[in-house]
């Protein structure tokens, strides 16, 4: 099968399309045939060990001290199960199935993931791209605005980021719990956020977000450009700060707010549950919410995929579509 790898951490051009065989499953394990994947922030930030702030140790070690631990990057992907290991019962071959890989893996033709991980049944309403575009971004939304923060009906909610890869979805859910939502992005994308249901845009480059004079309830930082020295202004006294990205600093504030009480700093990170996938999968079934792709690139244009994540500026999602399975019919 033809899959993107890499040796070394560096600039997007370290990855390869090479030939490598199809992972083997085992029991209680699923391998799909993958359609479409994406490029997340998460794959730009392990390919170059790019962590930011205070997760720089921590990723680092994770990833492999002097080279990568895992050489095929990717999580997100949609596509078709091929094969089912021994005791699964949840899956079966044919079955249109979207998720997260645990141990990334996903850009490749085949996907190797636990029958109990992060992988669930594809909405009807949704193709492969779309199906692939939602995970990594509406599960992280969902879970910092539902279990971190929870968002309350009518509540004032600050989205910085909103155009990105969490953020079009921070807007989507945070509408759909029934708050009243600032959304902050470039003035090219405040129709799209609108249409997302935002109630007020800001254009982050005219104006500074932190002096507007409203208060929040909740901002969500999904951008890593806000500080909490200064979001401070805008919080009302027992509002939260919430952001993606954070450093040492961040980490002495929060836990300062958090024994001192008043305006909170919260740092967390969120995992990959089935449970959130399929409540994301149900989200976007109903409508609720939608994918956002940036743009598409086949796998053998990979690079220039993770070209486009490093600009910071990709709105919504982009994904990879994987070779049609005629093409490597015979292989193995
Ligand atoms: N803690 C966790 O568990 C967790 C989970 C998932 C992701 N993350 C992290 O979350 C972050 C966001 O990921 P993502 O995929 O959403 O990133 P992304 O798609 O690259 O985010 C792009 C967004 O950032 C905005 N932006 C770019 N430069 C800006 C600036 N100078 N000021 C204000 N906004 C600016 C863009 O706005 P315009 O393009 O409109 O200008 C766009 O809305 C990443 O750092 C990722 O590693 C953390």
């Amino acid at each position: 099968m033809k899959a993107a790898h890499y040796e070394n951490y560096g600039a997007a051009d370290v990855v390869k399309i090479r030939d490598m065989p199809r992972p083997e499953i085992g029991e209680g394990e699923v391998l799909v045939r993958s359609a479409a994947g994406t490029v997340t922030t998460a794959d730009w930030r392990f390919r170059a060990s790019a962590f930011p702030g205070a997760l720089w140790l921590p990723g680092r070690l994770m990833a492999g001290p002097l080279a990568p631990r895992r050489k095929v990057l990717g999580s997100e992907f949609a596509g078709q199960v091929d094969s089912v290991g021994a005791n699964v019962s949840r899956f079966k071959p044919g079955d249109r199935v979207f998720g997260m890989s645990p141990k990334f893996g996903a850009h490749a033709e085949y996907i190797a993931v636990p029958e109990t991980g992060a992988i669930a049944h594809m909405p009807e309403n949704l193709d492969f791209a779309d199906a692939a575009a939602l995970p990594f971004g509406a599960v992280c939304a969902l879970v910092f605005l539902r279990d971190f923060a929870p968002v309350q009906p009518g509540q004032k909610v600050l989205v910085g980021g909103a155009s990105g890869g969490v953020g079009v979805y921070g807007v989507q859910i945070a509408k759909h719990f029934g708050a009243e939502v600032t959304a902050v992005a470039s003035a090219r994308n405040h129709d799209l956020l609108q249409s997302l249901g935002a109630d007020h845009v800001i254009d982050y480059r005219k104006q500074d977000v932190t002096r507007g004079g409203k208060e929040f309830d909740l901002v969500f930082d999904t951008a890593g450009t806000l500080k909490f020295g200064a979001v401070r202004r805008i919080l009302k006294s027992d509002g939260i700060f919430l952001p993606l990205e954070f450093g040492i600093a961040d980490a002495f504030a929060a836990l300062w707010t958090s024994v001192f009480g008043g305006k909170k700093l919260l740092l967390r990170v969120n995992g990959d549950s089935q449970a959130d996938l399929e409540a994301v999968r149900d989200l976007a079934a109903s409508g609720a919410i939608r994918a956002i792709i940036d743009s598409r690139y086949q796998l053998a244009d990979i690079v220039d995929a993770y070209r486009r994540v490093e600009t910071r500026h990709k709105t919504g999602s982009v994904v990879i579509d994987m070779p049609a399975p005629s093409a490597d019919a015979a292989d193995a």
